[in-house]
């Protein structure tokens, strides 16, 4: 926790204090999560041949989510739901103006993250049934035809969704650059917040090796997990590219 003292307008030193909110494997999955939903995004409207590399993207992200869930109970400190889900009256005082002091998610910046990881879950997971009546298929879709056919419906509205909610994300973090005057962005980078010492006492989220270890365990796991899956597919089935 380094301790630093910058100097405001009238010269005055203002301690600062440099706190680690996001530990590496929650920024790991965070830009991860963004290559591969860019990269299902690409794929899907390159069509043809590409489809492979849409699944391809689409299982990557599915893992990446499933660990991000699990990391959300088992994780460092500002990783866990339990930190950063509140109730609604608490989201409605914070937008009442009631400022309380926070160094990871702020209830509204809470709100967004628990709808893009159901959202993306949801597309993730409804990819898994859904068919392109071509070539492709997920490896669930074999199961049932009409379930099939709602799910792969489903997967193509919820583009709008996804469209709408990163949109107001980046709008979100624009906002906070140009009016707040808070980088959130290179924070999502290198992890750390500054704060105002006087804005103590707060907790540092563990990022040591062993946590990290214990990510990339965690990591492999939901992968495999997630290859299993593809293993359910009839054999010579849509899925044997994987
Ligand atoms: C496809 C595009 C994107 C998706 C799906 C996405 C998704 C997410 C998710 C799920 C979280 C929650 C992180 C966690 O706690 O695990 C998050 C947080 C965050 N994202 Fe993104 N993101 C996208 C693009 C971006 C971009 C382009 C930037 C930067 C310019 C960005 C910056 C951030 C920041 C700063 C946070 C933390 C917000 C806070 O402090 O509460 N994201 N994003
Ligand atoms: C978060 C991950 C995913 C994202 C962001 C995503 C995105 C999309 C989008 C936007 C479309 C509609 C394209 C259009 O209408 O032009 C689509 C279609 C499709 N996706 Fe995904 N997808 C994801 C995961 C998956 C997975 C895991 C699979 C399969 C294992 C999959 C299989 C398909 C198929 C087969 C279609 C074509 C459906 C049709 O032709 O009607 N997707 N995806």
């Amino acid at each position: 926790m380094p301790l630093m003292t910058t100097r405001n307008t009238n010269e005055t030193p203002v301690p600062t204090i440099t706190l680690r909110v996001w530990d590496l494997p929650t920024r790991i999955f965070h830009w991860g999560l963004v290559a591969t939903v860019i990269g299902c995004f690409i794929t899907v409207k390159l069509g043809g041949l590409w489809m492979d590399w849409h699944v391809r993207f689409g299982l990557t992200a599915l893992a990446l989510l499933l660990f991000r869930v699990l990391w959300g109970v088992v994780g460092p400190h500002y990783a866990r739901f339990s930190q950063f889900i509140c109730w609604p009256s608490t989201v409605i005082r914070y937008l009442r103006g009631q400022h309380l002091h926070y160094a990871g998610h702020n209830p509204v910046g809470a709100l967004s993250v628990i709808a893009m990881l159901l959202v993306f879950g949801f597309q993730a997971i409804s990819g898994l049934f859904a068919n392109d009546d071509i070539f492709t298929s997920g490896p669930l879709a074999y199961l049932s035809t009409s379930w099939s056919n709602t799910l792969t419906g489903l997967h193509n509205l919820n583009e709008w969704v996804m469209i709408g909610l990163v949109t107001l994300h980046i709008v979100a973090i624009l906002w906070y650059r140009l009016v707040r005057k808070q980088n959130l962005a290179a924070t999502m980078l290198h992890g750390n917040v500054t704060l105002k010492h006087s804005s103590l006492p707060t907790v540092a989220a563990v990022d040591s090796w062993a946590i990290r270890l214990g990510a990339l365990f965690l990591a492999i796991s939901t992968g495999l997990f997630t290859w299993w899956l593809t293993t359910l597919a009839p054999v010579g089935g849509d899925m044997s590219f994987m």
